[in-house]
């Protein structure tokens, strides 16, 4: 399982779509799941039922996800937050996509359907996900000012030099490496 993680913005969907295509897995997007199964928009839940009855849907899709058959996962900004979600990304390759805040905020500024844009101390939470995105990460890919297909392209060479240093193709623990 291939699972992306990353702030608003970062490139989980794009980088994900191009991924999946190249790696010829599915490509899932939890948030699109989570609509589907609540049957009304992100925005909408949230406005109905607050933050933390999405956390605890979000994490409950993206552990059955990641239990699931493999694919690219393209996790919303906020999951990997989870501690029940944390534990279960241990079983897969996580591609942390970096973006600074000020790229992000180019890139997503202003759309109505994310929620978490117009809560206030967006930046402190952005300043406090970093950490969140680094501990559960195996790989991390830089992308600011790049395109898309650079980006996807790096996750794939990093992908194949790790299956390289590893006999068998197993997957070892990136962590701490
Ligand atoms: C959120 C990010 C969104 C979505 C929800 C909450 C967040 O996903 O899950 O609006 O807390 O950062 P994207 O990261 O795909 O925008």
């Amino acid at each position: 399982m291939i699972v992306l993680v990353g702030f608003m913005g970062a490139g989980k969907t794009t980088v994900g779509h191009l991924l999946s295509e190249h790696l010829g897995l599915p490509f899932l997007d939890t948030d699109l799941v989570i609509e589907q199964r609540a049957g009304c928009s992100i925005r909408q839940f949230f406005a109905e039922n607050g933050e933390p009855a999405f956390r605890e849907l979000e994490s409950q899709v993206v552990c059955e996800l990641v239990d699931g058959s493999e694919a690219v996962l393209a996790l919303g900004g906020g999951a990997a937050g989870h501690p029940d979600t944390v534990t279960r990304l241990k079983s897969a390759q996580v591609v942390y996509l970096q973006v600074t805040y000020e790229e992000a905020m180019l890139r997503v500024a202003g759309d109505q359907y994310r929620p978490m844009l117009s809560r206030p101390g967006l930046e402190e939470l952005y300043q406090h996900r970093l950490s969140v995105y680094d501990s559960v990460a195996t790989m991390t890919v830089a992308t600011d000012g790049r395109r898309p297909e650079a980006i996807s392209q790096d996750v794939i060479a990093q992908l194949a030099g790790q299956c390289q240093r590893r006999p068998g193709g197993g997957r070892g623990d990136g962590r701490g490496a």
